[in-house]
């Protein structure tokens, strides 16, 4: 079976940098760690109200990184701009309200599909991959081949807030459906939202995802095994359940 990747989300390193002003914790430093420990790729949030990730952040990390950034990005002007100047490798275009804890729901391609494509365009002109974050539908899908992507990040909320064993058993199911029809298109898939360590594997274990992005669970991990055991644990757990 082909491998998985873990893409380490370090937005929640800055949160708490940001909780009080200070230079530190340094979310460039957790990057690096990050890294030596088995992360594939650093996934950073630029927000409109940057409560977390800085530019000075994006500008360090372009220079430091010796993987890939994927950079979360709301379809908005100014974002778009910066990205076409830092040139991450990966974005993925998530929708953005000011008053939510976290990203809420998938971006809605089929709603937006004028400003999705144009925006994909604009990035792959630069050599950026691009992947909507969207919901486990089929539509969906069908809207991002529309709209000229080729990868796509699954929205996992839905299957990780699952109130009951009944209620997961039925969102994982959504999510394997989505990523074989992706697949199918040839698309890059992956996922992620909420994953921690009780619930990854039977994600991981989908055979057409080749990424998970997690950051919340690694980040309070980190808090009590350090972030170089966090790391590591988590893309143990990824790759053993992927292992025939
Ligand atoms: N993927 C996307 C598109 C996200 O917006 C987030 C949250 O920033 C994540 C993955 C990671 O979610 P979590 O912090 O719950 O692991």
């Amino acid at each position: 079976m082909s491998s998985i990747h873990l893409g380490v989300n370090v937005d929640h390193v800055a949160t708490l940098r940001q909780a009080r002003g200070t230079r530190f914790p340094d979310p460039v430093m957790a990057a690096w760690v990050a890294e030596q420990s088995g992360a594939d790729s650093i996934t950073v949030h630029l927000r409109e109200d940057r409560r977390h990730i800085q530019e000075r952040d994006l500008e360090l990390l372009a220079r430091t990184l010796q993987t890939r950034m994927n950079l979360e990005m709301a379809l908005a002007e100014p974002v778009l701009r910066l990205a076409e100047t830092l040139r991450p490798a990966d974005c993925c275009l998530v929708p953005e309200r000011r008053e939510e804890l976290t990203t809420e729901g998938g971006l809605d391609v089929a709603a937006d599909l004028g400003r999705v494509r144009e925006a994909v365009a604009r990035l792959a002109a630069v050599g950026i991959r691009v992947a909507p974050f969207i919901d486990p539908d089929p539509a969906q899908v069908d809207a991002c081949a529309a709209a000229g992507v080729r990868s796509v990040e699954l929205h996992t909320g839905r299957y990780a807030e699952a109130a009951d064993a009944a209620a997961q058993a039925r969102e994982l199911e959504r999510l394997r459906q989505a990523a074989r029809h992706a697949a199918s298109l040839g698309f890059d898939v992956h996922a992620g939202h909420g994953l921690h360590y009780h619930n990854v594997q039977p994600v991981a274990a989908l055979p057409e995802i080749s990424e998970l992005n997690i950051g919340h669970a690694i980040v309070a991990r980190a808090v009590f095994d350090g972030l170089a055991t966090a790391v590591a644990t988590m893309k143990r757990l990824m790759l053993a359940a992927r292992s025939p």
